[in-house]
């Protein structure tokens, strides 16, 4: 797998965040180099104030912070560090570093942005791009060919404004576009829905994995989430919106909840549906980070954990691992993790290797979900 970015005999060396020693996955895709070498051929003046929006692990802040003013704005806790640990290794100039929930400065001469997986993401980043820039401001997108349909562009022209796109490269199409659409109202940046069953309501920000329904899985570990807690310490790992943390707060007033994603939307929605949800006083934290470090040892009664399947593009099951590594290190003696996934994931596996085959449990099961306990 390589490491090593070379372009316009230039070499940047970059690595995924957090780095591991087996990594089979690149921290660059063929469109960072795309949009490298695109804008590499307009010959800038030096020290432009460049906006990188949903840069993955860095490779466009290293490569451009050389001779320009970079802002970085993403949502992921993980991207910001890449970034950082890359900018550090490769001895870069300083950056910016912003999440996409906050505002957009106007002082920008050009914008580069890796499109975002989610459209209610990509939407709420266009209508910011709108709001703040003045026409005449460059802002080129890239993504893979597959994953630019004509209604990714209709969403370019009605919430950005004129919209071209170049031919493929290495199956990446670069996507070129200014701000000069008709105004539309405001976009509001969260979507409330009901759980029905359940009686709450839960606000979801752009980026809130699952934010316009709730996640099946989540549906179905609703259902068996314990009621027997007292003053338990409990974490949500992998939060989301918070849905768990809600209701496992509302069947045990006295539990303390910590939130933990690496989506700073996540974190926030999580923090607002606790406050809206729960009443009371108790302890709550709403935390971004990568799975559970720097928590300390032997800190938590319980976890619960329905976790992730992809890392920004790549499909991966590392992170459950990691996961389940933190939860088990965070747990204190006696302690539980609870976990649903997909029954074809082999979670159960992953469980006896860590905790013991003895100490897994299966609690419930359906035709597509299975939810485990596993005890330390
Ligand atoms: C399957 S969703 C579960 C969301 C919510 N708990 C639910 O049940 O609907 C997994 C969550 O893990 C988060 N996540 C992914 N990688 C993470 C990491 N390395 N550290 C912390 N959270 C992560 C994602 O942002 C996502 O919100």
């Amino acid at each position: 797998m390589k490491t090593e970015l070379a372009l316009h005999e230039r070499t940047l060396s970059l690595h995924r965040f957090p780095k591991r020693n087996n990594e089979t996955l690149q921290a660059w895709d063929a469109g960072d180099e795309y949009l490298i070498n695109h804008v590499e051929e307009l010959a800038l003046e030096p020290n432009r104030h460049i906006l990188i929006l949903n840069d993955n692990f860095g490779a466009l802040s290293c490569w451009f912070s050389q001779n320009h003013n970079v802002t970085v704005m993403s949502d992921s806790f993980i991207s910001h560090q890449g970034c950082k640990a890359n900018l550090t290794l490769n001895q870069c100039n300083p950056i910016k570093f912003a999440t996409t929930f906050e505002a957009i400065s106007s002082k920008v001469d050009l914008v580069l942005m890796q499109l975002p997986k989610s459209n209610r993401h990509l939407i709420w980043q266009l209508h910011q791009l709108r709001n703040a820039l003045p026409q005449n401001v460059p802002i080129i997108g890239v993504n893979k060919a597959k994953e630019i349909h004509t209604s990714t562009l209709k969403l370019f022209e009605k919430h950005l404004g004129t919209t071209t796109t170049s031919l493929a490269w290495k199956k990446h199409r670069l996507v070129f576009s200014q701000a000069d659409s008709i105004q539309l109202k405001e976009v509001s940046p969260v979507t409330s829905w009901e759980v029905e069953e359940h009686g709450f309501w839960l606000d979801n920000l752009p980026n809130v994995y699952s934010g316009e329904s709730l996640d099946l899985g989540a549906r179905f570990m609703l259902q068996h989430l314990p009621s027997n807690l007292g003053d338990k310490k409990v974490i949500d790992l992998g939060c989301g919106n918070g849905v768990l943390s809600v209701k496992l707060g509302q069947l045990n007033p006295d539990i303390s909840l910590t939130c933990v994603d690496e989506s700073f939307m996540s974190v926030e929605s999580a923090k607002r549906n606790l406050e809206h949800n729960l009443e009371g006083e108790r302890e709550i934290r709403c935390i971004a980070n990568n799975c559970l470090d720097n928590f300390e040892a032997k800190s938590a009664d319980l976890v619960v954990c329905n976790p992730p399947f992809h890392q920004q593009q790549a499909v991966t099951d590392h992170i459950a691992w990691q996961m389940f590594c933190d939860a088990k290190h965070v747990l204190d003696n006696a302690g539980q993790l609870l976990v649903i996934g997909n029954r074809h994931l082999g979670y159960d596996v992953k469980l006896s290797r860590l905790f013991g085959k003895s100490n897994v449990k299966q609690i419930a099961s359906n035709n597509k979900f299975v939810i485990l306990q596993a005890t330390k």
